[in-house]
């Protein structure tokens, strides 16, 4: 089935006098897609979400949202997005029911649909407490629940889950992914968490310094760019190419005592590797086995952690 494409970003630019903070963006978004974009701070995030938003106005380029412009039709697309920006700020003195009635004045909606939200973002226990009395979660919760007050079509979230502990996160995972099964939702989020991003989103898109550096899903990513599985470890004694086996072997590259083997598949490997380790006699104080991540792609096109 071929799915409708929901979302253009042609080449777009946003500059901050010598701030390039999008610098060339072009993505396309299908109908019930799952879409991160994941990079570190000041990578251009935040910048793009405003301009499909509508809260900042591409220097160049063009943003349709089911064809249509933000110019032109700004209250046809209000209509189908739903927003949640990177900084939450509700009234303190209101409770949860308070604000977002409040928010639903914006739209008209159908009766019934506050308790809905509240129900569906697991609030509604929580709908008489006032808002500066919430938790972290369940104040990203409301502003999800907001988000979702107009049954959007599409939804823009800035960061849902930062700051939030990990049972906190997968509630709010928990919540984006039935509207997803439920509804065929779009989703544009923001993170700074590879988990999220490759949990949640078929589609990653990796960002620095307003470009996009690699997209794909995560298996895709990671094939592309030949970054199998790894074994790391430290040894006093010096491991050289000849004494590890050939199986699958990528490459083998040492940090001063830290050895890293880059490998096509860690089950076949390990065995042959421990042999030869020990027919070397070579001891090693810690040895680690793993697939490769977004974090260490990351850092291999960049140098950088995503969290650095
Ligand atoms: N209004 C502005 N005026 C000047 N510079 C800006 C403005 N908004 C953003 N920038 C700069 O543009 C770059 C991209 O910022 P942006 O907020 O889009 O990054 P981000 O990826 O969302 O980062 P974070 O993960 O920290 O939220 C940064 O260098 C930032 O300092
Ligand atoms: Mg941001």
């Amino acid at each position: 089935m071929i799915k409708n494409t929901v979302l253009e970003i042609r080449q777009v630019k946003k500059y901050f006098k010598d701030v390039k903070a999008v610098d060339g963006i072009t993505i396309n978004a299908v109908e019930g897609e799952f879409i991160a974009l994941l990079g570190p701070n000041g990578a251009g995030k935040t910048t793009l979400l405003e301009m499909i938003e509508g809260i900042q106005y591409p220097d160049e380029g063009e943003i349709l949202i089911n064809g249509l412009g933000w110019k032109k039709h700004e209250k046809e697309l209000r209509a189908i997005l739903g927003i949640s920006l990177q900084e939450n700020h509700f009234i303190d003195r209101l409770t949860v029911r308070e604000v977002t009635e409040l928010f639903g004045s914006f739209y008209t909606l159908p009766i019934g649909r506050i308790d809905e939200v509240l129900d569906l973002v697991a609030l509604t226990e929580k709908q008489g407490a006032l808002t500066k009395n919430l938790s972290g979660g369940q104040k990203q919760r409301l502003a999800l629940g907001i988000a979702l007050l107009n049954n959007p079509k599409i939804i823009l979230l800035d960061e849902p889950t930062t700051g939030l502990d990990p049972a906190a996160r997968r509630n709010i995972w928990e919540i984006l992914e039935k509207l997803k099964k439920d509804q065929g939702i779009t989703m544009i989020l923001t993170t700074h968490y590879m988990e999220e991003a490759e949990y949640l989103c078929e589609r990653i898109i990796i960002l620095d310094k307003g470009t996009i550096l690699a997209e794909g899903s995560v298996h895709e990513l990671l094939q592309q760019f030949d970054l199998s599985e790894k074994i790391v470890f430290v040894s006093d004694k010096t491991v050289t190419r000849e004494m590890v086996p050939d199986n699958g072997l990528h490459a083998l590259t040492q940090n001063e005592n830290t050895y890293t083997l880059r490998i096509e598949d860690i089950s076949s490997y390990l065995p042959s590797f421990l042999a030869a380790m020990k027919e070397y006699n070579i001891q090693y104080s810690s040895l680690e086995c793993r697939k490769m991540t977004l974090d260490d792609l990351f850092l291999s096109l960049t140098g950088r952690s995503l969290n650095d």
